[in-house]
């Protein structure tokens, strides 16, 4: 997709899936519809006289003699929205029961003994690996994400290249494209978290990546009311490695929190387009006012990013009173909401790295003039 066109409505090619069918019902859906009618139409029950929605199963157990149980085969609320972030993604998707869950899944599946991490990346997958390398059960490589020459070249001897992008929380973006390249020619396996990006800025699988994965309690979900994750994988060997890693894990999806998540997945490219119409006039005003110092903004998506300084620079205690005087714009530590958050991250260990006035806001999808006072109201205080 464009990223300088938020409405981009790319086509969602999908390789190997359909969306919106169940075999043995009505007809399938066209092949390369675009984004917005995928969100939409994918993974519903397609039989006359079923319901247009898959019904919220609450059943571990299933009657008969076939052994089926619903963490070993999953159950039809989950299979809904796994083929709608298939379809998006052009990929075969798997839910777990949150983001770290899914990331935890996509190591254990391909169980790098060298991975490529960037050094600045979400603090709870770094977390996950610094236990890993602890444990000694993996070494780790980290990179500069913005530095495309020097990850191609830690690819070389690892098994698996970690790319999130745009990061959390300095929003940096990976040249994707030529890193796949360079780890193809190395071996290396690529995975993306594209939980940023959501499938509707960036498609990592038509880039080359192996797998792809969410926190779908962020944008997917869009209103900060359920905790899921996805991996999508770009094959069926790796895809049956990420389902026998939710079988003997046991992260499952709970069935409500699946039913949720799908409901998301119909208005999410709506969300993403107002969301981003906003965040792009925010940058613009955040970029002329006086008490910015620097704005960081990937050029597309609803994450924006910015550092608040006051004479002396960049200041944490600054960026606190801003927390502290929104009125609108809730100060909470997750995203992706349909309302505005906004968070200091230097104050977390695991982000003490970044700016101490570093602002991290997930633009919501509420009217910006009113985003705008509130913060143009806190910043001048
Ligand atoms: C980029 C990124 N990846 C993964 C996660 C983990 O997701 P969850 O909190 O759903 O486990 C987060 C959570 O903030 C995130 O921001």
């Amino acid at each position: 997709m464009n990223p300088d066109h938020p409405s981009d409505t790319s086509r969602g090619a999908t390789p190997g899936t359909t969306p919106g069918t169940t075999p043995g019902t009505s007809s399938p859906l066209r092949a390369s519809l675009h984004r917005e009618t995928i969100a939409v139409s994918a993974g519903r029950p397609t039989g006359v006289g079923e319901p247009l929605n898959h019904p919220i199963v609450l059943a571990s157990n299933i009657r008969g003699e076939e052994g089926v149980y619903a963490r070993t085969h999953g159950v039809a609320t989950w299979e809904g929205l796994e083929e709608a972030i298939g379809a998006l993604e052009g990929g075969r998707a798997t839910s777990f029961s949150s983001g770290m869950a899914a990331a935890s899944a996509c190591l254990f599946a391909l169980a790098p003994r060298v991975l490529v991490l960037p050094t600045f990346s979400y603090l709870g997958v770094r977390a996950l690996v610094n236990d890993l390398v602890e444990q000694a059960r993996m070494q780790v490589r980290f990179v500069d994400i913005t530095d495309t020459a020097a990850v191609v070249e830690a690819s070389d001897g690892a098994d698996v290249v970690w790319v999130e992008t745009p990061t959390n929380p300095t929003l940096d973006v990976a040249d994707l494209a030529t890193i796949v390249a360079g780890a193809r020619r190395t071996g290396a396996r690529v995975v993306v978290d594209s939980t940023f990006a959501t499938p509707v800025c960036a498609q990592p699988l038509q880039d080359g990546a192996d797998l792809v994965m969410h926190s779908g309690t962020k944008f997917i979900g869009g209103h900060s009311d359920l905790m899921i994750g996805l991996v999508v994988a770009a094959d069926e060997v790796l895809h049956d490695r990420i389902r026998h890693a939710r079988l003997v894990n046991g992260a499952t999806p709970g069935a409500l929190e699946a039913f949720l998540a799908l409901r998301g997945v119909r208005t999410l490219p709506l969300r993403m387009e107002r969301a981003e119409g906003n965040a792009r006039v925010l940058v613009e005003k955040l970029r002329a006012h006086a008490a910015v110092a620097e704005v960081r903004y990937p050029g597309n998506g609803a994450m924006v990013s910015f550092v608040v300084s006051d004479v002396d620079g960049p200041d944490g205690a600054a960026a606190d009173a801003v927390c502290r005087r929104v009125r609108l714009l809730v100060p909470a530590t997750s995203l992706g909401g349909v309302e505005t958050t906004i968070e200091r991250r230097q104050k977390y260990a695991g982000d003490a790295h970044v700016a101490p006035g570093l602002l991290r806001m997930s633009v919501g999808i509420e009217h910006v003039d009113d985003i705008w006072d509130d913060l143009a109201e806190a910043l001048a205080g």
